[in-house]
């Protein structure tokens, strides 16, 4: 079988373009006894990946040139040497995205069903970004009725999800986004308060415009400069919940820190940094909650999809720069 794959073929300085990435084409193997041919009908493009691309070196490691990246995907079983996947099963892989199709042994492939939705949202908020959302909200910041947060990346995948759940715990929420667009979908149709367009308006102006007195909590998806922003925002005995720093993921070095973080001792601050992995024993409760409140309304759960492999590379760059809502998906 031919199958279509992405490769890196050169390291990105700074933003990533379409350019860095090549499209081929392999013969796949047939499976032997152990293995199962999956195709593919979903990947996703994430931020994380775009740490693998170019230093400084962590948790993802530096991916080589020529390979083809890692990242989460959706499958079908079409050829079974393995007793426990029939064919027609469908399965999710953490690694065996940017491809079309793929032959693997069964371990690190995960038997889904769509009984909770459609099946995509394994890569999303029954996965990663649920996952994510629900850490961050509930298991850092536990909002209280009548508190403040202020969440950046509030249009994104994680971003919006985390935000709706503060404010179903009672909280007000400040939201920021890269567009006017998006910040009106934010407020008018995801219940924030407030949204800044961070490229339109000067966040630390308006921030103190909006909260005064200051804010008790923080989910950071940025870093940077907003990060800077919501310290010295911080009430007193105020959280933050620091989620990622994709602000900073094109620059040298994405694991530098804030200058101003003297403020976190002088306010008695909070600031816990989460990883999705700490949550993952309670992922089941969280897709039951998730999946009873999206069928009720209660909860908005957006996709941007791109489709067929040959523009994957273009839905990771542009979602890099903020063209999805939601999140971001190529439908294989
Ligand atoms: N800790 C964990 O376990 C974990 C798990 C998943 C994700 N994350 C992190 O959570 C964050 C959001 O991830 P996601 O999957 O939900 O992605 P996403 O928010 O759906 O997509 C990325 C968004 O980042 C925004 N962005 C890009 N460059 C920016 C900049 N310089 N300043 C401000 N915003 C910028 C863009 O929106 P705008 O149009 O608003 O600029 C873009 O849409 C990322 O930092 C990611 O690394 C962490």
């Amino acid at each position: 079988m031919k199958a279509k794959q992405v490769t890196l073929v050169n390291r990105p300085d700074g933003a990533p373009t379409t350019s860095d990435f090549a499209i081929e084409e392999v013969d796949l193997p047939s499976p032997k006894h152990g293995e199962v041919l999956v195709k593919n009908h979903w990947m996703s493009v994430d931020p994380y990946m775009r740490l693998s691309l170019s230093g400084p070196d962590g948790l993802h490691g530096i991916m080589p040139l020529g390979d083809v990246p890692s990242g989460g995907a959706v499958g079908e079983i079409v050829e079974s040497n393995v007793d426990t996947l029939s064919v027609g099963q469908m399965v999710v892989s953490p690694a065996m995205g940017w491809r079309e199709a793929y032959v693997s042994i069964a371990e690190g492939l995960t038997p889904i069903d769509d009984s909770a939705g459609p099946i995509q949202r394994i890569l999303g908020i029954y996965g990663l970004t649920g996952v994510t959302a629900w850490g961050g909200i509930n298991g850092v910041l536990k909002p209280q009725s009548g508190e403040t947060l202020f969440i950046n990346g509030a249009a994104g995948a994680v971003g919006s999800v985390a935000l709706q759940l503060a404010k179903k715990a009672g909280a007000a929420v400040i939201g920021s986004a890269g567009s006017d667009a998006k910040c009106n979908w934010v407020t008018d149709t995801l219940g924030a308060d407030h949204c800044i367009n961070y490229k339109s308006e000067n966040v630390k102006e308006r921030l103190a415009e909006l909260a005064p007195d200051g804010i008790e909590m923080f989910f950071d998806n940025v870093g940077g400069e907003q990060l800077e922003i919501a310290i010295d925002a911080m009430k007193p005995r105020g959280r933050m919940a620091l989620c990622g720093a994709i602000a900073l993921y094109d620059g040298e070095n994405y694991r530098t820190g804030p200058d101003n973080l003297f403020a976190i001792i002088e306010k008695h601050v909070s600031m816990t940094g989460f990883n999705a992995g700490f949550y993952y024993d309670r992922a089941p409760k969280i897709i039951a909650e998730f999946a009873a409140a999206i069928a009720s309304g209660d909860l908005i759960w957006e996709e941007t999809v791109a489709h067929g492999i040959a523009d994957a590379p273009r839905a990771f760059v542009d979602m890099l720069a903020g063209a999805n809502s939601g999140k971001m998906l190529v439908k294989l």
